[in-house]
């Protein structure tokens, strides 16, 4: 899983912030699709590399995941944004995240940890169920 993230994070387009991350996602049978950040001149297009490997894996129609990695090359071990935190919520529920450097230094949380508090289709009630009848 780390060394998969290591690989993606080889791919990053980060010449703004010279901060390059790589994220890879496991489906529950095992496959991974990988993700690295994307940033343009605009800036605020710039996509984050958890959320690249979350669109790759769902548009190969994978929709079952067990777990994320994410590295950076920091002293810190570098969590989620919030951005990216309500999506990996959103389309992998409660997974684990992984979180490494390329110094050996790693850590495991739940995505419930990090982000306690989700807004997500539970409040939106009937009306979410009828979206996702459409
Ligand atoms: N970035 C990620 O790709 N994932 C994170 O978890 C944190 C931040 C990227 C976005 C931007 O390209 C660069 O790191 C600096 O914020």
């Amino acid at each position: 899983m780390i060394e998969a993230a290591k690989r993606a994070r080889l791919n990053a387009r980060a010449p703004h912030s010279g901060f390059k991350v790589g994220a890879a996602l496991e489906t529950r049978k095992g496959r991974l699709y990988r993700g690295c950040n994307v940033e343009n001149a605009t800036y605020g297009l710039t996509v984050c590399a958890e959320r690249v490997a979350i669109w790759n894996a769902l548009s190969e129609g994978e929709a079952d995941f067990r777990r994320l990695s994410i590295v950076a090359d920091n002293d810190n071990l570098t969590p989620p944004c919030g951005a990216c935190r309500q999506i990996i919520w959103e389309y992998c529920g409660d997974i684990e995240v992984i979180l490494a450097n390329l110094k050996g230094r790693k850590a495991r949380y739940r995505i419930s940890e990090l982000f306690p508090m989700p807004f997500d289709k539970r409040f939106l009630g009937e009306r979410a169920k009828q979206g996702e009848a459409r």
